[in-house]
């Protein structure tokens, strides 16, 4: 029989935060910071919006780009949280997460060929889905002395006639870095003057702890030459509902649009209704939910402190990301053995690419109790070493 399988799926690594977590659910009494999940519930009043447009019988496909009602609450929230306009029917469109948006936006925009500048560590999609795409990924390593911000000599240093496409992975996952304004129009007059368009995960946007995240759509000329994504999963804790959106300029949408009525037809009804509501009435959980997080960001950090473990402070998303360098082993090994000696579960760097070796990423997406009983495990494991 001929081989099933086309070459570039199989040359494909599985992420490696699964692999974690299989062991986990076999593991009793295990606890695990490793899931880039909120464990806050939908609110309710936004559940309560979902379970009502089922109750009316909104259980059709909407139009490809999504219910008209969300694109406009979508465009209205960048416009009071960035001070960007978008049109609602030209320039914005739901999908299934950021994820598919990240996906569209990269299969919508290379030829073969094509480079696309990614930094690492960061989120585990923006690499295959740039190969899967025909693409060539071109990885900035981010570093700690830099406290994971991307710098504009780092974009410089790979940009070459090829490159296309520069990944923005900020609010952070794995690091939880943020770039602030100067950074970001350092990195912009680089995109500007190579010609060159980014694709934005803003998907943490709304869990930043040192004032607002900027986004690089603010910035002057950057409108026209970004894909902005982000989603309800994080900032709302609707993971489960499976819904983000992409806004950009409309000659992209509608190719992304395109491949999105092909393989998908449309985002889920439901969530979609669910969302109006999200952002209608929503900022309060949020906020609350933010407060939380903050605190416990707080709490790792000094546990981390007393307990000898050095890391740089985070200000977004849910994750520290400290380092083990000291301990002389590969982050690969500190979490396998803290899993088997402690029952402890986290995420080795390397997950997030190479340069996250020496590294481990921990959530705080886990209550207060959950990360005292963690912090006593993982001070035990570090003082065996
Ligand atoms: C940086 C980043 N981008 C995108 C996603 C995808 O999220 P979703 O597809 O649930 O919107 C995640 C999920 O962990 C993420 O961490």
């Amino acid at each position: 029989m001929r081989n099933p399988i086309g070459k570039k799926v199989v040359d494909i690594k599985p992420s490696g935060i699964r692999k974690f977590f299989d062991i986990v659910l076999e593991t009793e009494g295990a606890i695990s910071l490793g899931v880039g999940e909120p464990d806050f519930d939908t609110p309710w009043h936004i559940r309560d919006e979902g379970i009502y447009s089922l109750e009316k019988g909104r259980t059709f496909y909407t139009s490809n780009s999504g219910l008209k009602e969300l694109r406009t609450e979508i465009s209205n929230y960048i416009q009071r949280t960035q001070g960007v306009s978008y049109d609602p029917i030209k320039e914005v469109f739901v999908t299934v997460g950021g994820s598919e948006a990240i996906d569209l936006a990269l299969r919508a925009m290379v030829d073969e060929g094509d480079e696309v500048l990614i930094p690492q560590p960061s989120y585990v999609s923006y690499e295959p889905c740039a190969i899967l795409a025909d693409a060539v990924p071109v990885i900035i390593e981010l570093k700690e002395e830099n406290q994971f911000r991307l710098t504009a000599q780092e974009v410089l240093d790979k940009v070459t006639d090829k490159t296309k496409i520069l990944v923005l992975p900020f609010p952070n996952n794995p690091t939880g870095a943020i770039m602030e304004k100067e950074d970001l129009e350092a990195i912009a007059k680089v995109v500007i003057e190579k010609d060159l368009y980014v694709i934005s995960d803003e998907i943490y946007g709304e869990l930043t702890y040192s004032g607002k995240h900027v986004s690089i759509v603010s910035l002057p000329g950057m409108k026209e030459r970004t894909i902005l994504i982000n989603g309800f999963s994080k900032a709302y804790a609707m993971t489960g509902w499976r819904l983000g959106y992409a806004c950009g300029p409309q000659a992209i949408m509608e190719q992304m649009v395109k491949i999105h009525q092909f393989a998908i037809m449309c985002a889920p009804t439901t969530s979609q209704y669910a969302a109006v509501e999200a952002l209608r009435n929503g900022d309060d959980d949020v906020l609350m939910m933010k407060e939380q997080y903050n605190h416990r960001r707080r709490f790792l950090l000094s546990e981390f402190e007393r307990i000898g473990l050095p890391c740089f402070e985070p200000y977004g998303a849910f994750y520290v990301f400290p380092c083990i360098k000291k301990f002389g082993m590969t982050s690969d090994e500190f979490c396998t053995r803290l899993l088997k000696e402690e029952k402890l579960a986290v995420v080795p760097g390397t997950a997030f690419g190479d340069c996250g070796e020496g590294y481990i990423r921990v959530s705080y997406a886990y209550s207060l109790e959950n990360l005292k009983a963690a912090m006593e495990r993982l001070e035990r494991f570090i003082s065996k070493l």
